[in-house]
């Protein structure tokens, strides 16, 4: 029998995540439009999850608040923080591996001091992040040239980690 796959998750300098954000997220557009003003933001991180040493999964995380949020309104102490380039490759999806990612990432927020995590998800992938607790704080918009999204927020947990 063969050995179970080993999963790993660390985090990566943005260029490492390049190539599953191309095949996944900008499928057809020149490879520079993964190289996102967003990344070169001082304590942003990004995470790859490896499988077998090759890159299955990528998240992106940045220390920005979610557009037209009042501080002074927020219910939790922390910044917000946005999570982006989320994506699982071809053949990899609905298997768990994404959840891997979204976990190791929220954890990580978290230690970061994290308030909150909020997102502009794609409606297809709605159901992945309602699963992780998100709620839909939008209605549904569209990204030119992406689709359908809706925004959604996660508050820290009150026993989040770190
Ligand atoms: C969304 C995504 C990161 C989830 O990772 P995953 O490993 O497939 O997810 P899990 O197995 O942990 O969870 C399955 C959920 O992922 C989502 N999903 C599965 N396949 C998907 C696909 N081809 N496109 C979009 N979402 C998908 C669904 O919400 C699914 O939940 P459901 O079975 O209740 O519908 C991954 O499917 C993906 O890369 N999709 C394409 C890119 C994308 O939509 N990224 C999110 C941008 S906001």
């Amino acid at each position: 029998m063969a050995p179970p796959p080993l999963l790993a998750v660390r985090e990566v300098p943005p260029r490492d995540t390049w190539p599953l954000r191309h095949q996944v997220l900008r499928r057809g557009h020149p490879i520079e439009s993964c190289d996102w003003p967003e990344d070169r933001l001082g304590g942003a991180f990004h995470l790859a999850l490896e499988r077998d040493g090759a890159v299955v999964g990528i998240a992106s995380f940045y220390p920005l608040p979610l557009p037209g949020a009042d501080p002074s309104a927020e219910p939790v102490s922390g910044g917000g923080w946005q999570l982006r380039g989320m994506a699982v490759a071809d053949g990899a999806r609905g298997g768990g591996l994404g959840a891997v990612v979204l976990r190791e990432g929220l954890g990580r927020a978290w230690e970061r001091e994290a308030g909150y995590v909020w997102c502009n998800a794609r409606v297809r992938a709605l159901s992945f992040y309602l699963r992780a607790g998100f709620k839909c704080v939008s209605g549904e918009f569209e990204i030119p040239g992406v689709g359908p999204h809706r925004r959604m927020r996660l508050a820290r947990p009150h026993r989040a980690r770190g």
